[in-house]
């Protein structure tokens, strides 16, 4: 199967905060941002497997910074990294101020799996990461991957190899 970029599924999305997106603390709703980020990650998806995929697990959402009602809120998101059929995907968000000025504020790690026309798994193209960033984040996908199938189950951990090297190397640097 041929390999990927992925820059081939970069999807950005940018969105105004309207007051019906707003908490009680007149700050974008946690919710409507993770609907957002589960929207451009299925089409990220999309783009790189070439059919739906769904959302399998939210590995992580970290909401560092409150995004104000009338902002404009810009979604940047990519695969990160292909398994057999499923793909991280890493979804960056910022605010763009004036003059074009970009904070970042969010950041989201999900997995999705590509499903065939019948509702069934299929095979994804594998990916080749080649910014900086892009290889730092292929290469934390797996140990990601092993925890959440820990955390949902579906894995032992005695069987995580990747996810207990991490503790391994923390010790080793100590
Ligand atoms: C996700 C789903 C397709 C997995 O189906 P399945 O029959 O368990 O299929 P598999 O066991 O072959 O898993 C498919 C892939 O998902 C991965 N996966 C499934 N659950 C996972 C989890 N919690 N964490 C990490 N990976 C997971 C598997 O490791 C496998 O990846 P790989 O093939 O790349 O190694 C199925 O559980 C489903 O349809 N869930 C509902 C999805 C949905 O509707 N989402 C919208 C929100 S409600």
């Amino acid at each position: 199967m041929q390999t990927k970029t992925p820059k081939e599924s970069l999807t950005i999305q940018t969105h105004l905060v309207m007051p019906n997106d707003a908490n009680q603390m007149n700050n974008l709703f946690g919710g409507q941002l993770m609907a957002w980020m589960d929207e451009v990650a299925s089409i990220t998806a999309f783009r790189h497997c070439g059919n739906v995929a769904v959302t399998a697990s939210i590995n992580n959402i970290s909401f560092t910074q409150p995004i104000p009602l009338g902002s404009y809120v810009i979604l940047e998101a990519k695969v990160s990294r292909a398994f057999s059929t499923s793909m991280e995907i890493f979804i960056d968000v910022h605010v763009e101020t004036r003059n074009g000025v970009k904070t970042k504020c969010n950041e989201a790690i999900f997995l999705f799996v590509g499903m065939s026309d019948d509702g069934k798994p299929i095979k994804v193209p594998g990916i080749v990461p080649e910014t900086e960033v892009e290889i730092k984040r292929f290469e934390g996908a797996l140990r990601r991957k092993q925890l959440s199938l820990i955390l949902g189950g579906r894995m032992d951990p005695n069987e995580a190899g990747e996810l207990k090297k991490l503790f391994t190397d923390i010790n080793v640097k100590k």
